[in-house]
């Protein structure tokens, strides 16, 4: 914005600073009892970089280094940077899942923005729900704002072997238990496995929310993919630093950006890259913040659309440095053009279609061309049946073909610990052809949703080679983790849904290209077994998990909290 038409009594901090009045004096002093003068923080776009950093977030290491470079970029644009720390959601160390805590992380970064003198934010989040958690709030605040992702870490290397964050820890973790991996060879992986700062270097759902944040619109060109610790990366943050004072000056919110077409282009991009399935719970999440009202329908007619160009783990061959190398997600949109809405805004001043605009595939075996992609049509689908009639989820690119249409008895395991205590057992009656089954593992059963759907395979059928089955849950499963694996059955068995119900011995049919689960038991049978199904006792009394259990959404509604979906408008605080 010319420097002319920057008028300071328009921003929002302004009715923190500006006033003669006693309560702006309070502002006033108090800024400067932390030595600043009017000079540093007056008339000028106040930015928040929202920072996930903790000592407990594994993937967030370097973003003690990465919130001073972007408060270079902010000085740099003449804006004044405060750094205001909020609710890190390391995955690898929260039980019982971050996803529990999603909508908290929503609600703090809602708050906080709203509550303080803050004319703009940088969101820096990377690991897998700070990237929703932090989306979600900034966009119920509508104050303007950009995404800064963390950045996938560097490839792992063990022997000859390139190692992949998740996939390949549960790939050898089966060999492991069929008896072909020694315990150095095991502790040599856990050593080498995490190679450097950032987030998992497969396509886990850190990668896929990073992607689906930047074809959103809601991150710097090609922020998506630059790995957390090159030059590139800081660069990356002193530019959204910069941009981010432009965006107070502009006034463009996240509600200029979060619409129907560019939740398309999110889905898009998320059926392309073939990722994480738990990108499909937070789109649902973000769109219906924003007012798109967003079903999983959506996700299967643009499933039937897209195809699946990016070649990278757990559904193709390489990890996200190879990705960044061949030109990253832009190129890769570049390829997807006409599948697009380009004419969507961005938080870089510009359209997509012009961000994306002659960047260059350089690898096509990473970034395929339409003509050869990993799968024509259908990366992710949505299937319906009397098993899962608000819908269920499976990742088809990173599942056995062969088990794609495949019809089996139920092997049932009434929750995780029941799962736990019997999977190994030589005595289990399991074949290759059952058909897995865990209930009470959904966002209130478990609960808090976590990601166990991807169900071991028995120790005993490791052992004959076995290395996929059809598995179905109530649960999530991790971005890495691949397989026959139907998700999200909605509704889950806590609330008395079709999984609760299932026995052992039962016949199950899944069907991908009919988009259908069906469980083959007669009406009558169902509904005596319904009459005496027992709702079991809600596990949560007290505090934040007495909140979730009371108003968590199902996984088709995208698990937010029902009191805080859709746009209302919400009173300033500057009154007071
Ligand atoms: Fe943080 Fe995978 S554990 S991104």
């Amino acid at each position: 914005m010319p420097l002319e038409n920057r008028d300071p009594s328009t921003l929002r901090s302004s009715r923190w600073f500006s006033p003669d009045d006693l309560r702006s004096f309070g502002h006033r002093s108090r800024m400067k009892q932390m030595g600043l003068d009017d000079t540093d923080f007056r008339n000028k776009p106040i930015v928040a970089i929202l920072n996930t950093w903790s000592d407990l977030n594994t993937c967030h290491s370097h973003f003690r280094e990465r919130a001073a470079d972007v408060k270079r970029g902010i000085l740099q644009a003449g804006g004044f940077p405060v750094e205001v720390p909020v609710m890190s959601l390391g995955e690898m160390l929260m039980k019982p899942s971050t996803m529990l805590y999603r909508n908290m992380l929503a609600m703090e970064t809602e708050e906080v923005l709203r509550c303080h003198p803050i004319d703009a934010a940088v969101l820096m989040g990377g690991c897998d729900k700070t990237v929703p958690g932090l989306l979600m709030g900034a966009i119920s605040a509508d104050v303007p704002a950009v995404f800064m992702p963390a950045g996938p870490m560097l490839k792992a290397r063990w022997k000859n072997e390139t190692l992949g964050s998740g996939s390949d820890v549960w790939k050898y973790w089966a060999e492991r238990c069929a008896g072909n991996l020694c315990d150095g060879d095991w502790n040599d992986i856990e050593n080498c496995i995490g190679r450097s700062a950032g987030t998992c270097m497969t396509m886990g759902t850190a990668s896929t929310m990073a992607c689906i944040a930047e074809a959103m619109g809601m991150t710097m060109p090609g922020a998506a993919c630059i790995p957390a610790v090159v030059a590139e990366h800081s660069r990356l943050a002193v530019a959204t630093g910069r941009r981010s004072v432009e965006l107070a000056w502009e006034q463009l919110r996240p509600s200029d950006i979060v619409n129907k077409q560019s939740v398309d282009n999110a889905i898009a991009a998320l059926l392309t890259i073939g990722g994480s399935t738990n990108g499909i719970v937070h789109i649902l999440a973000m769109a219906r913040r924003a007012g798109v009202p967003l079903t999983l329908d959506r996700f299967d007619e643009l499933s039937q659309q897209v195809p699946v160009l990016g070649d990278i783990r757990p559904s193709g061959r390489f990890l996200m440095e190879d990705f960044y190398n061949a030109g990253g997600l832009a190129a890769l949109l570049e390829r997807l053009r006409d599948l697009l809405h380009v004419d969507c805004q961005t938080v870089s001043g510009t359209s997509l279609g012009q961000q994306i605009a002659g960047t260059e595939v350089i690898d096509n075996e990473v970034i395929r061309p339409r003509d050869k992609p990993l799968s024509p049509t259908g990366g992710t689908c949505v299937l319906r049946g009397n098993l899962a009639p608000d819908g269920c989820v499976i990742k088809t690119v990173a599942a056995d073909p062969r088990l794609l249409k495949h019809t089996g008895t139920a092997l049932v395991f009434d929750n995780y610990p029941d799962m736990k205590a019997r999977i190994d057992d030589p005595n289990l009656p399991v074949t290759k052809d059952s058909v897995l089954i865990l209930r009470s593992a959904g966002p209130l059963g478990a609960p808090g949703f976590p990601e166990w759907g991807m169900l071991p395979i028995p120790k005993k059928l490791l052992k004959e080679g076995v290395r996929d089955m059809v598995r179905i849950s109530d649960a999530r499963m991790s971005g890495t983790s691949y397989g026959t694996c139907v998700l999200h059955v909605s509704p889950e068995s806590h609330l008395g849904g079709p999984l609760a119900l299932v026995q052992t011995g039962d016949e199950i049919q899944l069907d991908v290209a009919a988009r259908s689960i069906t469980w083959n038991v007669p009406a009558e049978e169902i509904q005596r077994r319904q009459s005496s199904w027992k709702a079991p006792e809600e596990k949560w009394q007290r505090g934040y998990q007495a909140m979730f259990a009371k108003h968590v959404t199902q996984a088709h509604d995208g698990c937010d909290f029902d009191f805080l979906e859709g746009r209302s408008p919400q009173r300033e605080p500057d009154i007071f």
